[in-house]
């Protein structure tokens, strides 16, 4: 019920002045988001290697209405990724990119979106590493499923996202679980209609529990993108040896819990947010627990 309301709220434009424009807000959003230039990113990145974990590094951008727009978001990837090379940080995909279709042109023109990714897969590769294309909402989802199609036919170890919300995604994760596939697996974190998504906890945790069923049998690498201490500890019991699957956690996210799961010989990547474009993401992190609302809240009113 919160959520909904956070999530209605985050898109409307008044809260949204108010929001990102309170200089407190920049406070909070150090928790989530590594910083706003590509230096904050490389740093981040190579201390957070420094402790054993791996990164994948998110530009922050969506609902891109231009082309010129969209290209600076591959510039932008572009840019980290020759700056991770240059400093070592990339190789053996210790850091890979997570891509928005929409921030590099998807609402413009699917094949707009496609070339763009497509640049991007291509310095990735060259930096030594992957890309991963990140799920939005479900009237994207056919689209951004359709170019993974595509680029993974010259760039194979291209990753998809599949959110357990969804009731089609125990579909997606049987079409996913094939040989060299990435498929990171998350609950969502969107608003949906009930005609797309299940509204209730229990049933997204229960098609989550399914949905990783079929990835763990299938030969692919299954990413388990979740916090929840019930599903981490789910993950372990498939008889799958570290290193044929990994953990992924949200940056800010219970990073105790990151380095235990490193220290006890897991593979665990960091999800790492940085540019300016930070307010969907901050909403969205938000709106998934109480507690960190309380956290802005307060903030607000110790600081104003
Ligand atoms: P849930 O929200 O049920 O939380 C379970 C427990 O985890 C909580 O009880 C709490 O202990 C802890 N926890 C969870 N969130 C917390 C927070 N923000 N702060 C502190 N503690 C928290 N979504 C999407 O729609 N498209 C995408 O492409 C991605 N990509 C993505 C990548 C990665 C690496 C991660 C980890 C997540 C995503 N997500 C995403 C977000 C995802 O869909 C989901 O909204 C969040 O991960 C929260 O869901 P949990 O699975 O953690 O469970």
């Amino acid at each position: 019920m919160l959520r909904q309301v956070i999530l209605s709220a985050a898109g409307n434009d008044r809260v949204k002045t108010v929001v990102a424009g309170a200089p407190v807000s920049r406070g909070v959003v150090r928790r989530f988001v590594a910083g706003e230039a590509v230096e904050d990113a490389v740093r981040t990145t190579r201390e957070l290697q420094a402790t054993g974990l791996a990164v994948s590094l998110d530009h922050l951008g969506e609902d891109t209405l231009s082309a010129g727009q969209a290209e600076a978001t591959v510039r932008a990837y572009l840019l980290v990724l020759d700056r991770l090379a240059a400093a070592g940080l990339a190789a053996g995909g210790r850091c890979e990119v997570s891509v928005k279709l929409t921030a590099v042109g998807q609402a413009i023109d699917p094949a707009l979106a496609l070339d763009n990714a497509r640049t991007i897969c291509t310095a990735a590769a060259a930096a030594g590493t992957t890309v991963t294309l990140d799920m939005e909402d479900h009237t994207t989802t056919d689209a951004t499923l359709a170019a993974l199609q595509q680029l993974r036919v010259e760039f194979p170890s291209t990753g998809a996202v599949v959110q357990s919300y969804l009731r089609r995604t125990e579909d997606d994760c049987r079409t996913l679980a094939v040989q060299g596939s990435r498929a990171r697996l998350c609950k969502g974190a969107y608003r949906e209609p009930a005609s797309a998504a299940f509204q209730s906890a229990a049933e997204v945790d229960a098609s989550y529990v399914r949905c990783l069923q079929v990835l763990m049998d299938g030969p692919g690498y299954p990413m388990v993108a979740t916090h929840d201490p019930a599903l981490i500890a789910l993950a372990g019991t498939f008889g799958r040896a570290p290193g044929t699957y990994e953990h992924q956690l949200l940056y800010g996210v219970r990073p105790a819990e990151q380095l235990r799961l490193a220290a006890a010989g897991q593979t665990v990547r960091v999800y790492v947010p940085y540019g300016d474009q930070w307010y969907g993401y901050l909403m969205r992190r938000l709106a998934e627990r109480p507690a960190n609302l309380g956290f802005f809240l307060r903030a607000l009113v110790s600081r104003s």
